[in-house]
């Protein structure tokens, strides 16, 4: 029997208080990792039910708050991990917007400039702090959340779909910088998951049917189904896996169109 060990170890997981950062955040808990619930300042109530579902005692178990667009921000969050537990094993680089569809011509340049600053500059503020630490540790994995959409062109939404792709190349570039250091850098790129990011689209019916027929599994992902994967990767069991992307999707990269001719 394969069982994911991970005691001793401390995962920091950005966006830790809901969707897929908490199933990430749930997924390693259970697996004995000590966990840092990483939170926007404004979502500490949330964050607060996340670790009280979790059970551990107050010493395994912290939430921060950060915003992660701003450098000082994830800093400071650093210090208070330092503080608490004294390494960082694994960070998940989960926290991220969709922002306003809109195409480009009619974007808010300033909403275009916020996706691209949390999801892209967000995610690298937390991996180089993450990154220093596991190199003198020799030892670390860092795991970005993706998307679908670091291949997949999303109309109205190019700012995302940017700020995937280019969190994409971030991994691959780091896991050269890191591989000589014993640290794995990955990206997890989930399909179409349940979550409150996309809650309009599965919540109605007419556009949910739309969304199957783009899925090969006809179906949405459960959040749970990214946070074993994540808890997978982070693991020993996933030891010769870095730089490159692992697709979560129920099938959505495999062209669902063509199941009907061509
Ligand atoms: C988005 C979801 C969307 C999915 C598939 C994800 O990255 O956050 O809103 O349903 O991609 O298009």
């Amino acid at each position: 029997m394969l069982n994911i060990d991970l005691t001793g170890k401390v995962a920091l997981v950005t966006g830790g208080n809901s969707g897929l950062g908490e199933a990430s955040v749930k997924a390693l808990s259970s697996c004995d990792a000590k966990v840092a619930i990483c939170h926007l300042p404004s979502q500490g109530e949330s964050a607060m039910q996340v670790l009280d579902q979790l059970g551990r005692p107050k010493d395994e178990a912290i939430c921060v708050p950060v915003d992660i667009s701003s450098y000082s921000s994830v800093l400071a969050m650093f210090e208070v991990i330092d503080k608490a537990f004294s390494r960082v094993d694994i960070l998940v680089n989960n926290a991220g917007i969709d922002g306003k569809r809109a195409e480009l011509v009619d974007a808010d340049i300033t909403q275009w400039e916020e996706v691209v600053k949390v999801n892209l500059f967000g995610a690298t503020y937390c991996a180089k702090q993450a990154l220093a630490r596991m190199k003198a540790q020799n030892s670390g994995t860092i795991i970005n959340m993706t998307s679908v959409h670091e291949y997949i062109a999303w109309s109205g939404y190019s700012a995302y779909a940017v700020s995937k792709a280019g969190l994409s190349m971030l991994t691959k570039t780091l896991a050269q910088e890191a591989g000589g250091y014993n640290v794995r850098v990955l990206s997890v790129a989930p399909g179409a998951i349940k979550t409150q990011i996309n809650k309009d689209v599965w919540s109605n019916p007419a556009s949910l049917s739309d969304l199957d027929e783009k899925i090969l599994l006809g179906r949405p992902g459960d959040a749970q189904e990214i946070g074993n994967v994540v808890a997978f990767l982070a693991s020993p069991f996933a030891s010769y896996i870095t730089g490159t992307t692992v697709v979560v999707d129920g099938g959505m990269l495999d062209y669902p169109a063509f199941k009907h001719g061509g």
